[in-house]
Formats: structure tokens, sequence, C-alpha cells
């Protein structure tokens, strides 16, 4: 019974994610191993490009050609998501988790109404009455922060903002274990931003669902997330208890992530960012990805692939902590 308990929820083991191109397969998702505990926030940053939406799209089996999983393991609770057939990953996905996408004006149907694309969910995955359909999805609004009376509104009529948390009402409408979100404020204005973010946070504390957050803002996932897993070119290169990492940071693409940032408690900061951009992942550099851009490069790094490190509480996929 202690296996289970302290189990985590999601376990991704060394995943791979290939898009199948003329040019060959592009590798987008390399090795990644990945866990998220029952009710934790994992935010996941990194350049664009990186390979944080193909991860998501991976973890949530969401892919479509030319992308596919090459390799690795998704484990959800114990169910193998990898090798789930499309008919039970129907009954898996909005139950046990759920996404929440970018731009809900994609991911929402522009020519029904909120309260029928609910409508909609609830009759694919649960046999309520009309009556209680009608409860659920007035009570769904009225947990992320929208008049009921919205039910009737497009996709069109809401606001950037309002789509999003309608696009969060779909996503909570089972009570998932898990909701994976991809950038789900980053089209928003700054104020509206925050309001969402804090809505997010307060929906995560009343109902213990985990998240995976897809984010480029760092001041964000330092003020929101649990633990923090930093990806280039396709890998995971830090992952540990974001305190930790904003504190510490230890790979030199952590490092000068934070510099491309202004400080958000600290003195303001010049934004010396990180030279040079990331390598096109249909030829990767060999040895480390980042060595062409690292300041502490070593001949080593150019030959030899580094592994994962411990350093207190982080693993670091990096030589500089090979000791
Ligand atoms: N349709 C595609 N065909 C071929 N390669 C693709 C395709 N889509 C993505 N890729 C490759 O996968 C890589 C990762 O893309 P992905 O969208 O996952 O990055 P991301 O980290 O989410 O970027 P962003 O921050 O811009 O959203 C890209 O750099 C590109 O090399
Ligand atoms: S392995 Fe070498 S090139 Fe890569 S980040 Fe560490 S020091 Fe830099
Ligand atoms: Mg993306």
């Amino acid at each position: 019974m202690i296996a289970t308990a302290t189990r985590p929820l999601l376990e991704v083991k060394d995943l791979c994610v290939d898009y199948l191109t003329d040019r060959g397969a592009v590798r987008a998702v390399d090795h990644v191993s990945l866990e998220v505990r029952k009710g934790e926030f994992l935010g996941i940053v990194g350049e664009s490009g990186c390979g944080k939406s193909t991860l998501l799209f991976a973890i949530a089996r969401l892919l479509t050609p030319p992308a596919e999983i090459a390799s690795g393991d998704i484990w959800f609770e114990g169910n193998d998501l990898v090798s789930m057939t499309e008919s039970e990953l129907r009954h898996f996905r909005w139950k046990q988790y759920s996404v929440v996408m970018q731009s809900a004006m994609n991911a929402l149907n522009p020519v029904m109404s909120i309260g029928e694309q609910l409508r909609d969910a609830f009759d694919a995955h649960q046999h309520l009455t009309g009556r209680q359909v009608e409860k659920r999805s007035e009570e769904l609004m009225r947990i992320v922060g929208i008049d009921p009376v919205h039910l009737r509104s497009y996709p069109h009529q809401l606001s950037g903002g309002m789509r999003q948390r309608a696009m969060i009402a779909m996503a909570l409408a089972f009570t998932p274990e898990l909701v994976i979100m991809d950038e789900p404020t980053s089209a928003l204005d700054v104020v509206a931003q925050r309001s969402l973010m804090l809505k997010i946070k307060q929906l995560q504390r009343e109902f213990g669902f985990a998240t995976i957050f897809v984010t480029h803002d760092m001041s964000l996932v330092s003020h929101f997330s649990d633990r923090l897993a930093v990806m280039y070119a396709g890998q995971v290169v830090e992952v540990g208890e974001t305190r930790q990492v904003f504190a510490d940071p230890k790979h030199p693409y952590t490092v000068g992530l934070m510099r491309s940032f202004p400080s958000i408690t600290g003195a303001l900061q010049p934004l010396s960012g990180i030279p040079g951009s990331p390598p096109d992942l249909a030829r990767p550099p060999a040895g480390c990805r980042f060595h062409p851009r690292c300041p502490h490069v070593m001949p080593r790094c150019k030959v030899e692939e580094p592994d994962f490190y411990a350093r207190e509480a982080d693993l670091v996929r990096c030589f500089l902590f090979d000791a």
C-alpha cells in the first residue's frame, strides 16, 4: 500500500518523439523523463522550438502525424498511456486528465455556444439529464469566475481571458487528477494573465489537481510552480524544486534563462540573455546540445553527451556537475 501512496501520478520515462519529415526524422523530444506527483504544479520552461508543446501533446496522447512517439513510457497511476487504444483513451482523457491550450479560439468550436460545447462533452462522457447538465455547467462557469449567462455566448463574444476560463471550465468538468496546460495565459494582456493565473492556482488548491504548465514566462513559474523542468533542444537539462532552481540555477542554460528575465524580487539586472540560438533539431550538435552557446564549454562537451548528475535536490545534465 505504501508503494501506491508514494507512486507519482504521472511518470514519463525516456520519452522520444519524432516528426517524420522529408528530411528525415526530427527528434523534438529526446529521452525525457519526468514525474508529476498528486496535486503538484510542475512548470516547464525553455526557448521557442525546444519541444515543450510536443512533449505535452505526447503525454496527452494528442500527437498527430507527422509526429509520433518513437520510444519510452508514460504511466498514469499505473496505466500505460503509450499503448492505450483511441477508444480506451476516450474514457481516460477528460476524466483522468485534461488539456488547456494556448488559444481557446482554436480549441473551442466557433459555431457552438459555450453551453452547447459543455453539453456535448457531458453527453460523450457521462449520463446526466438535461437539467443536471445545465446545473453542472452553471456551477463550472461560476467556479472559473464567469457569469453563467455566458453559457449562451459564442466564443467570439467573449474576451480572450473569458475564453481561456471557459476552456478551463471544460477541462475541470470531470474533476481530473491532472490538467495539462500549454501557455494558457500567453495570448492575454498582463492584467488578464495575472488574474487567470491566480484563478488557476486557487482552483488547483480547491480541487487538488496536479498541473503541468508550459510557459515562456519565468516570473509566472517562479510564483506558481512547485517544481521546474528546464528544456533545451528537446531535452530536459535541469529539474528541481522551483525555489531551489531560482535561488541557485546550475545548468549554464538555466543560468542564461534566468538572466534573460528581470529579477522579480532582487535588484534590476541588465538583460544579458543567451547569445546565439537553439540548434536545428534535424541536425543537433554532437555532445552536449548547448555546447555552441555555453560559456563554460570544455573539450569533452563537444564529443560526449552529458548524463544527469544530482546536485542537492536538482538533476542537472551538464559535465560541470560530474564529480
Ligand atoms: N509539424 C512539424 N514538422 C516537423 N517538425 C516539427 C513540426 N512541429 C514541430 N517540429 C519540430 O519540433 C520542435 C519543437 O516544437 P514545439 O512546438 O514542441 O516547441 P515549443 O517548445 O512548444 O515552442 P514554442 O515555445 O514556440 O511553443 C521544433 O523546433 C521543430 O524542430
Ligand atoms: S556539458 Fe559542457 S557545454 Fe554542456 S552545459 Fe555543461 S559545460 Fe556547457
Ligand atoms: Mg509550444
